[in-house]
């Protein structure tokens, strides 16, 4: 879910509506707002996308200079208005991202007073406590943090009072928050983004923290409620960051800057201050017997095909794992045991709970990150950027390429490190790596190949990723791309495993896409897809020239990648599924940068 609070000197609707709209990516099942209008609160709230929430402010606008906002992705009760956000509650409205876990034993506790919920969420019972604490007395300040005293769970609250034009209380315990600085105005945001067209003048609240923030400023209190100073910073976002670009969509923008994200971050990562080849990041490898690596969705299958290369190149271990597993099952780990956390948004709960259990336990805890002010970020003993840029669409693309190209990078820092490359390895690996930008160029272009195999796949309902090696990964991301975008239900196997089961469902309606550039494995992966073929399947070869030559005969359809030698063909071949999911998507006609039930960070567990 996605917060904005103002404290303006205009009317406040349109900006907490522009607010929200940037932050529409972490949540749309409803929006609200609520302002302060000579002194009375009141609220309007509509279902489904922001969009919905502009157009009843048309028939209905909401006057008022201090407000605050929502876009909701549902946890606790379904997607409908009386469930949306702002929460009223006699003189107080709340919004709230995060899970309040003890909201059962609080409402039985005003139960006992008389006070009853009129929805089924969580947040609902954050009004009814503090309007509670109102009725008994307590200014608005002080019954916000008596609330906030109560409260269990994880959350980033906003408070707006009846009668109070000059205030909003906000909390943050799990969920990010941050709060913005203008001229006589002030500002709150789940990030820094939601608040770039107000101001860049940013404090980032830290964990327990409340902030006391009227048109004159901000007062903070730490996790027991003691005045604290808290600094502020200029965050540079650049006025680009929510803009399509003449693209249709954020992710085909967003696909087609990745020959420059990845140009930047393999810039930095592989040229040193001395101009010798890759940077030392401040991680020594050779400390380490193994790697754990730990994430969520497709910043977890980045971790995936990183494994090759770690293990290949610089011969450590490693282990990966979803937060959400990893986070429960008490996996032992020592001092000689590197942690490694990859997130895009540095914020997603599961992550972040995944990196606590580490921290003290680990040797070291690295996090791998887009938003470097995030919490998993602030929370490692160090943290890496992938220097992507501000990713919108929720099906990620830049950063997974960026992602890879920062975890190849210290795979090699890693070969180093532990003696396993000469001076001319070390050379010939980190040139194929800085070729990586062109090749995603050139894999950019046979968009129109691509486009024209996707017209086809959108007619089916089921299809099936097959790769080997490091491009076995890449197929589980494939298979997760397609299904989040186009609602095709697919999945990605290894092409060796095929035949230990999926192939039960090999016909002529299953597709088969597979990944194999002309490498060491080529031949084995010809087989398995002989082996699809002599079952009615229908294969669509990604590889390049020579691999289509020797290996397409028969083949349904065949996308040409340019020949790519070594090791991380991994991050160019990421070029054609990403495309293949759009396209799909598109001809499909779905919801590509929001689609149904997604967030892009999800921030609850
Ligand atoms: C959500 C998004 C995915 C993303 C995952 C991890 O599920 O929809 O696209 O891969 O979270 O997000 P993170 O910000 O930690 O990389």
């Amino acid at each position: 879910c996605g917060i904005v609070g103002v404290l303006g000197n205009h009317q406040v609707s349109p900006i907490l509506v522009e607010g929200l709209r940037r932050l529409e990516y972490r949540g749309y099942d409803s929006a609200g707002i609520a302002t302060v209008n000579a002194g009375k609160l009141e609220r309007r709230r509509a279902l489904g996308k922001l969009v919905n929430l502009s157009d009843a402010l048309v028939h209905e606008p909401l006057a008022g200079t201090s407000g605050i906002g929502h876009t909701r992705w549902a946890t606790h009760g379904a997607a409908n208005t009386a469930n949306a956000h702002p929460h009223q509650r006699g003189r107080v409205a709340v919004v709230h991202n995060g899970i309040i876990e003890n909201y059962r034993e609080l409402r039985s506790r005003l139960d006992a007073h008389g006070i009853t919920p009129e929805t089924d969420t969580d947040t609902e019972t954050v009004a009814m406590l503090c309007d509670w604490y109102l009725n008994q007395g307590l200014p608005p300040i002080d019954a916000a943090k008596a609330t906030i005293s109560d409260l269990e769970g994880a959350y980033a609250l906003c408070f707006l009072f009846e009668g109070e034009d000059d205030l909003i209380v906000a909390a943050r315990k799990g969920s990010p928050l941050a709060v913005g600085w203008g001229e006589g105005e002030m500002f709150v945001g789940s990030d820094a983004l939601a608040l770039a067209p107000m101001t860049s003048e940013i404090t980032y609240l830290e964990e327990g923290d409340i902030a006391i923030v009227t048109r004159a400023g901000a007062a903070f209190l730490d996790d027991t409620q003691q005045p604290v100073t808290r600094t502020r910073k200029t965050v540079n976002l650049g006025a680009t960051a929510t803009d399509k670009a003449g693209h249709r969509h954020f992710m085909s923008k967003e696909i087609a800057e990745q020959p420059d994200v990845l140009a930047n971050a393999l810039k930095y990562y592989t040229t040193d201050r001395e101009g010798r080849h890759l940077l030392e990041t401040g991680v020594d490898f050779s400390q380490f017997d193994r790697i754990v690596m730990v994430a969520c969705g497709t910043a977890s299958l980045a971790c995936f095909v990183s494994k090759y290369w770690f293990e290949q190149i610089a011969r450590i271990p490693v282990e990966i794992d979803i937060a959400s597993e990893f986070r429960y099952r008490e996996p032992p780990l020592n001092d000689r045991t590197l942690t490694l956390f990859v997130s895009q948004s540095g914020e997603t709960a599961d992550t972040l709970a995944a990196l606590r259990y580490c921290t003290g336990q680990a040797g070291k805890v690295v996090s791998i990150v887009n938003a470097m002010e995030s919490s998993i970020a602030r929370e490692s003993d160090l943290a890496l950027p992938i220097l992507a840029g501000p990713e919108i669409g929720v099906a990620s693309t830049k950063a997974f390429t960026c992602q890879l190209a920062v975890l190849a990078s210290l795979s090699l820092q890693a070969a180093r490190q532990r003696g396993l490359l000469d001076e001319a390895g070390d050379r010939e690996l980190t040139d194929q790596l800085r070729r990586v930008p062109g090749q995603v160029t050139e894999a950019l272009a046979i968009a129109p190949q691509v486009q024209a195999v996707s017209a086809q796949l959108a007619r089916y309902e089921d299809v099936l990723f097959l790769g080997r090696g490091a491009l076995y990964p890449l197929a589980l991301e494939g298979a997760l791309k397609l299904k989040e975008i186009s609602y095709i239900h697919a999945e990605g196997y290894a092409s060796g495993e095929l035949k230990h089961g999926p192939i039960a469902l090999i016909d002529e309606e299953m597709p088969v896409v597979v990944l194999t550039p002309h490498d060491a494995m080529f031949d084995k992966t010809v087989s398995n897809m002989q082996e699809v073929m002599a079952r009615g399947g229908k294969i669509v070869m990604v590889s390049d020239a020579r691999g289509l030559k020797d290996g397409g005969d028969g083949v349904w359809q065949m996308i040409e990648m340019p020949k790519i030698d070594g090791p991380f063909a991994a991050i160019a071949y990421a070029v054609p599924i990403q495309q293949l999911a759009y396209f799909t998507a598109v001809e499909k006609g779905t919801d590509v940068d929001q689609p149904r039930n997604l967030a892009k960070s999800v921030t609850v567990e």
